[in-house]
Parts: C-alpha cells; structure tokens; sequence
C-alpha cells in the first residue's frame, strides 16, 4: 500500500535539489509570468496550509495589477522585486478574534461535514475562550500572524517543487500598505512576490549561508 503510494511522491532527491535550487530571488524577470494553470496549484497550497483549530485567521491578497504593484513599492522600501515579479502575494493577518471567528468556521465546518452543533459544543466554547485569552493578552495579531506565516511557507515550498522563483519579504510599512489596500479590519504581516529569477540576479549561485545540522537540531 505505501510502496504504491510512494510512487505518485517527489523523491528525497528532488524534494532536496528543490531546495537548494529555491533561494530569495532579489530581482525577477519581469517578461516572465505564471500561468493560470501553476497559479491555481500556488493558490491551493495557501487554501490548504494548516492554522491553530482550523481557524483561518488572515486573507491573502494577490496582486497582479501594475498599478497597484506601482502603488504598493514605495510602502516597500522601493524594493524592485515588487514590481517586477508576475505574481505579490500580501499575507493579510485578522487584527480583532471573538467569537464571529469561531461561529463563522462552524458555519463552514457544518457545510462540509454535516456535524451536529451540539456534538461542537465543547469545541466551541474552547475556541472561544482561547480567542478571549488571546485578546485579554493583547496578542490577537501575533497570533494571526503567525497562522499566516504557515501559510507563506506552504505557498515558498510549493513554488519551490513547481521550479517557480519566490522572494519573501517582511520589508514593508504595515500601515502603509494597510491604507493602500484598505485592508480594515486586517494588517499586511508578510508579503511573498512569485515569478521567475532574472538571469543576472547573482544572488542564484551564492552558496546557503546556514548553521550546521549539529547546531540547529538537538536530539534528545
Ligand atoms: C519572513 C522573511 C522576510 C524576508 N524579507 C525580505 C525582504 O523584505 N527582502 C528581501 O530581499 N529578502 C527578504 N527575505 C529573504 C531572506 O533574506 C532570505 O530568505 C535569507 O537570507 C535566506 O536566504 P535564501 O532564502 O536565499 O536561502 C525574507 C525572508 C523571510 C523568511
């Protein structure tokens, strides 16, 4: 049964040489754009990454428009990647959690599956006292935030295994780029630009600058 399922998988070699190959591209070809058809499977990546109880915290904003691509780089610190890569993807983190959050994934979660709301209960009321927590804490947005940055790196090891060049970026004026798109009742926490590496960005052949294995794992 694995065997047979194993073949449909990239191999450890591949998966391997697929990261080494990815690097932060810092400046893309701007004649090369993504297809619908890659785009689709880039997309789905975010729609599937994983969040704590499930409850999708943020939006992800894609951005194609020139003009608004224009709009958006001076609120990144003029950085070209934005402008220049076929694809900006802004990694939208909710700022406010209550109980809306939490009825609105049962809502869904009752579309899909059909559960019972009284067998939800008890994992209703956790919810919502883990989002009540997090408020009284003042973390509601490092909190979204970091279900976002799941999804960054699902949408990074995706394009990576589809051979598509990737840059993500923190160097960026939240409330910038918040006004610009009328983000509301989100706040930018990452953006993530897609496309393809230009031929003389250097940076494609420097080696990874990483710690050794002995210092970055410890086994216990
Ligand atoms: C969350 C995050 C934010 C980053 N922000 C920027 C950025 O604003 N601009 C940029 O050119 N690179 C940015 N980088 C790229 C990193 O500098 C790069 O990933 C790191 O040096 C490792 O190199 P590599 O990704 O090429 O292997 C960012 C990376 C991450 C993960």
């Amino acid at each position: 049964m694995q065997a047979e399922k194993s073949k449909s998988l990239p191999s450890k070699d591949t998966i391997l040489e697929q990261l080494n190959w990815r690097y932060a591209v810092k400046k893309f070809d701007s004649t090369k754009k993504v297809s619908e058809e890659d785009w689709a499977t880039l997309e789905e990546s975010l729609i599937l990454a994983p969040s704590s109880y499930g409850l999708q915290p943020y939006k992800f904003i894609v951005v194609t428009d020139q003009e608004m691509k224009e709009k958006l780089r001076p609120a990144c610190f003029n950085q070209p990647q934005i402008v220049d890569s076929s694809h900006l993807v802004i990694f939208a983190a909710k700022k406010e959690l209550g109980d809306e959050i939490v009825e609105n994934y049962i809502q869904r979660l009752q579309e899909i599956r059909g559960t019972e709301r009284e067998a939800l209960e008890d994992y209703i009321n956790m919810m919502k006292g883990t989002m009540q927590q997090l408020k009284e804490n003042g973390l509601e947005i490092s909190w979204s935030q970091r279900q976002a940055y799941i999804a960054l790196g699902f949408l990074l090891e995706t394009a990576a295994m589809l051979g598509i060049d990737a840059c993500p970026m923190e160097g960026f004026e939240a409330d910038k780029v918040d006004e610009i798109l009328e983000l509301n009742d989100y706040t930018a926490s990452a953006l993530c630009t897609i496309g393809y590496r230009s031929e003389d960005d250097w940076l494609a052949a420097a080696e990874k600058v990483r710690f050794t294995k002995d210092q970055l794992i410890e086994r216990i």
